[in-house]
Order: C-alpha cells, then structure tokens, then sequence
C-alpha cells in the first residue's frame, strides 16, 4: 500500500449554521483567535506527512485559495516596512513541502458526492478525508495518530468517539468488535441515526483515511439521509469487501459546526495564545 501523501478537505458546505456570518464568506476561514479554521486542518494533515492538500470547494470560496497563496502586496508592503515578525506569519501558512489543489464541486450534493469529486486526482492512492469543523486539539495531532496506525495496518480508517445518545442524529454511527488500544474493526455504520434507532453512541468525527476502492462505491450510492450521497453509505459498501477500523482520536474535540462548539475552542486556545493567553485567562477570572 503506498503512503499517506493526499487529503481532502470537503469545503463547498454553505456553513448555514453560522449565518449571517457565513452569508459572503466561507465558514472554513473563521478564525480561532488568529487562524482560520481551514489552517489548522491542514497544519494537522502536514505534520502527518501529507503533501498533497486537494480542496474540493464551491461558489464564494475564493477566500480560501487565496489564503494558502501567495500574497504579493501584502508581503511587498510588510517587506518595505520592515515588519519581518508578520513577514514570516504570511509566508508560513502554507507549510514547507505543501501543495494545494482545488476542484470544485458545482452542486452540493453531500459530503460522499464532495469526496468522489476528488477522485480525478486522487486516482489509485489511499487518502485521507479532513473536515475542517472538526478541531481536534492534540500534540501530536490527531491525524498524525492515523497516519501512523495505516503505515501498520494498511486499511481503510475512521476517526471515531462516544457522543451522548441524544446526538446520534448529527453523526455517523458505528458498530465495533473490542477494541484493542485506541482502535477496533468497524462491524457496521449508518448515518445520522435517531437516538432509539442508533446502534450504538460510536460516533465517526472528521478524520477519514480511505483505500481507492471507496471511489467506485461512491460512484454506485444513491442519495441517503437527508437526500445527499452520503461518504457513510459508501463505507458502509466497503465493509463487506475490507477491513476498516474505528480509532479513538487523541485530545479534544470542538465541534466548530456548532456554535457552542466553536465558542470553547475560541476560549480553550485563547488562554493558551502566547500572545493574549494569560491576559485572556486573567479577564475571565475576574468576570
Ligand atoms: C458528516 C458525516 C458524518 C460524520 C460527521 C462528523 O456529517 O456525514 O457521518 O459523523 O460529518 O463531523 P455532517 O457534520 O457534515 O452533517
């Protein structure tokens, strides 16, 4: 099996839970105090080895190619004003090594259709599926943790953790043989159950690392919950075929799709910022 090299970042989504914020500008580029969201999904893909960053995007989403581009005037004028701290913060959002790759997905029909868009450049290689809503706050990272795990077993991966029962509804849910360590053979998956239908509270978060073949059964699913074609319903087919493991991600996880979610990711890193980290946690205190 060849090397984890490639990830997908599903970003055409319309981030409808966060309008009117999201209304012109993509819900990706929403800053945790200084770094947009999108920048620590590939910050985290990077240190895991992966070179290749193919972003699968949409109408109004420019703001993200220009982001990891680069950017002349503004570099130019930080350059002649001799602000070299800055200087080095624009040049090293795109990592050392790293390219970006855009494709679009013209409609959006659903995080599996999202994925199959990629597939011209993916080709034949395993690959790993990065939703940027999800931030996993981990050293090492969370992905590095997989990369690790496929280098050994060479199949198919999903990120997974309990949620509590009454939030099956947002997830996909898996069923799993005994763990072993942080990680156990997926038995079945279905997406976004009800509570008193789900299986079991084991939810998939957003860290995937596929084989090739997930293509060629996303090519065959016909639209599911919600009426999109679902990544899940794909798995789902290839669990008959392989092997896939549920692993338990190392740190935290913040929901950034919700805005509870994101509002704790904001105060978590905040009081750690080396800039404003312990101001920050001092004018909490006195609150
Ligand atoms: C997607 C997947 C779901 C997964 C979730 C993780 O749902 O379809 O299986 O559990 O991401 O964040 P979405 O959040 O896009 O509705």
């Amino acid at each position: 099996m060849p090397k984890l090299r490639k990830a997908v970042f599903p970003v055409a989504g319309f981030g409808s839970r966060f309008l009117p914020v999201t209304k012109a500008s993509p819900k990706e580029m929403m800053p945790v105090v200084d770094k947009p969201l999108i920048q620590y999904a590939l910050e985290e893909a990077a240190a895991a080895g992966i070179t290749d960053m193919i972003f699968v995007t949409g109408r109004h989403k420019r703001a993200i190619e220009d982001h990891f581009d680069k950017a002349y005037e503004l570099e130019t004028e930080l350059e002649r004003r001799g602000k070299e701290a800055l200087l080095e913060q624009v040049r090293s959002v795109l990592p050392e090594g790293v390219r970006c790759i855009y494709i679009r997905q013209p409609e959006p029909l659903g995080l599996g259709h999202a994925v199959l868009c990629a597939q011209p450049v993916v080709g034949n290689d395993p690959f790993a599926v990065v939703l940027a809503d999800d931030l996993m706050d981990s050293q090492p990272g969370a992905m590095s943790r997989m990369a690790q795990i496929f280098e050994k077993e060479a199949c198919s991966l999903l990120g997974v953790e309990e949620v509590p029962r009454d939030q099956t509804e947002s997830y996909g849910i898996v069923t799993v043989e005994r763990m072993q360590g942080d990680s156990a053979r997926i038995h079945s998956i279905v997406e976004k159950p009800k509570p008193a239908k789900a299986p079991s509270n084991l939810a998939v978060i957003g860290r995937y690392v596929l084989t090739p073949r997930v293509f060629e059964l996303l090519a065959a699913v016909t639209p599911g919950a919600g009426g999109e074609i679902q990544l899940t319903d794909a798995i789902s087919a290839l669990l008959a075929e392989e092997r896939v493991l549920a692993v338990r991600l190392p740190g935290r996880r913040f929901d950034c799709g919700s805005k509870l979610g994101y509002l704790q990711a904001m105060v978590e890193l905040g009081v750690r910022h080396p800039e404003v980290g312990a101001a920050f946690a001092r004018y909490l205190d006195s609150r």
